[in-house]
C-alpha cells in the first residue's frame, strides 16, 4: 500500500493542505507513474500529428479538438487547420467565417469560436506569447482546467494535471471510486487524485500514457485488463469490479422539437441564412429558420424534405418548406450562387440536405 492521501498533500504553491479523501492508495504516486511512464515509452502513441513540435498553439488546436471529437476524426482538420493558420497570429487575424469552414463537420461549433477568441486574447495581452502559469493559461477564453493542464503537459514538459474522460474511467476503476464521473463531489476527487499522482518530470509522457491507456487499454467495454501495467495494483480488477466502475450516468430521455427551415431559390442561387454567433449553430451558414407552426403557414408553401439531428439537450425534427420568394430580406439573409454553398460553413445536417438536394453542383 502506497502513503494514505488524508495527510496533509504539498500543493504546487507549496501551501500544505489538507486532503479531502480518505483512502488508501494501492501504490504511491512515484510508484503509479513510474508504471506509466514505462507503459507510455513501450506501448503509447507516438506519432499523432500533435505531438510533433508540440507548441503551446499546437497543443491548444489538438487538444480543444480533441475535447468531443475522436482522434481519427481530427486528424485531417487538425492538418488543415495549421495549413490555413499555421501561427497564433494567422488565427487571430482570420475572420469568424474562415475559421467557421475549417470546423465544418466537428460539430460544438464554440469551439471553434472560442478558438479565435484565445488567440485574439493571447495577441492582446501577451504580445503572441502563451503564457506559463496555470493561472495565467485558465484566463486564457475557452480554457479550462482539463486544456491548461494539457498544455502545461504536452508544450512546456511541466508539472499539469489533466481529467478528461479517458483519466475518469481510468482513475474510477485504479481507486474503485463509485459515485458518477461529471458530477461535482466525483470530480472534485478524480482532480485531486490527478493533483496528487502528477508528476514534476517527464510529464509529456505520463500525460500521454494516461490518455492512450485510457484510450486503447482501459476502455469503456471490453478492456484488456491482459495487457495493463496496473493489472497488479488496480481496485476495480482486484475486487472484479471493472465491469461496473465507472458508476453509470443515469439515462435521460432527451426531448424531441421541431424546426421548420425555408428552401428558396431564385436563378442559380438560394436564399442561406449567417446565424447568430451565439446558440446552436453559431456563425454558421444555414437554411433560413422560421418560428412557425405547420398549422400557420398559407397554402403556398410545398414539403421539399425532412431531416433530424441530434444534439446533447435535444432532437431536432426538422421540415423544409419550399416556397417561391420571401416578403421581407432580413440582413443576416443572402443569395449564394449555388455552387459556391459548400464554401461556406455549413452544419453536418444541413451540409447533407444540401447535397441530396441542390442539383447540379
Ligand atoms: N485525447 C485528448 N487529448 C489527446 C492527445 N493529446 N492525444 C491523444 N488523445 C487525446
Amino acid at each position: 500500500m502506497g502513503s494514505a492521501p488524508d495527510k496533509t498533500v504539498i500543493h504546487k504553491n507549496h501551501s500544505k493542505v489538507k486532503s479531502a479523501m480518505h483512502m488508501q492508495y494501492p501504490i504511491s504516486p512515484p510508484q503509479f507513474q513510474q508504471h506509466l511512464i514505462d507503459w507510455q515509452r513501450a506501448h503509447g502513441r507516438h506519432d499523432l500529428p500533435w505531438q510533433q513540435n508540440p507548441s503551446p498553439y499546437r497543443v491548444l488546436v489538438s487538444e480543444v479538438m480533441l475535447q468531443q471529437t475522436q482522434v481519427v476524426t481530427v486528424i485531417p482538420y487538425f492538418e488543415r487547420w495549421m495549413t490555413s493558420f499555421p501561427t497564433i497570429e494567422a488565427l487571430a487575424s482570420a475572420t469568424e467565417d474562415e475559421v467557421m469552414n475549417h470546423w465544418q463537420g466537428l460539430g460544438y461549433y464554440s469551439r471553434a469560436r472560442n478558438l479565435r477568441k484565445a488567440a485574439q486574447y493571447i495577441m492582446a495581452h501577451h504580445q503572441g506569447q502563451f503564457p506559463e502559469s496555470l493561472a495565467a493559461l485558465l484566463d486564457i477564453p475557452g480554457v479550462g482546467r482539463y486544456t491548461a493542464g494539457a498544455i502545461r503537459s504536452f508544450a512546456y514538459d511541466r508539472y499539469g494535471p489533466i481529467v478528461d474522460g479517458n483519466v475518469k474511467r481510468l482513475f474510477c476503476r485504479f481507486f474503485a471510486l463509485d459515485g458518477v464521473p461529471g458530477t461535482s463531489a466525483v470530480d472534485k476527487q478524480l482532480w485531486q487524485l490527478a493533483e496528487t499522482f502528477t508528476p514534476e518530470t517527464d510529464n509529456r509522457v505520463f500525460a500521454q500514457g494516461l490518455l492512450d491507456i485510457g484510450a486503447t487499454i482501459c476502455k469503456p467495454k471490453n478492456p484488456n485488463c491482459e495487457h495493463c501495467c496496473f493489472q497488479k495494483t488496480c481496485l476495480a480488477f482486484k475486487y472484479d469490479r471493472v465491469q461496473t466502475l465507472p458508476t453509470p450516468k443515469p439515462k435521460k430521455t432527451i426531448p424531441t422539437k421541431a424546426g421548420q427551415f425555408l428552401w428558396v431559390e431564385s436563378d442559380n442561387k438560394i436564399l442561406l441564412e449567417k446565424r447568430a454567433s451565439d446558440g446552436i449553430w453559431g456563425a454558421l451558414w444555414c437554411l433560413p429558420q422560421i418560428h412557425l407552426q405547420p398549422e400557420q403557414f398559407g397554402e403556398h408553401m410545398q414539403l421539399k424534405g425532412t431531416f433530424k439531428h441530434t444534439f446533447t439537450h435535444y432532437k431536432l425534427d426538422a421540415n423544409v418548406w419550399m416556397i417561391d420568394r420571401l416578403g421581407v430580406m432580413e440582413p443576416q439573409l443572402q443569395w449564394v450562387e449555388k455552387s459556391k454553398v459548400f464554401n461556406l460553413g455549413l452544419p453536418t445536417p444541413i451540409k447533407k440536405f444540401l447535397t441530396r438536394h441542390l442539383e447540379g453542383c
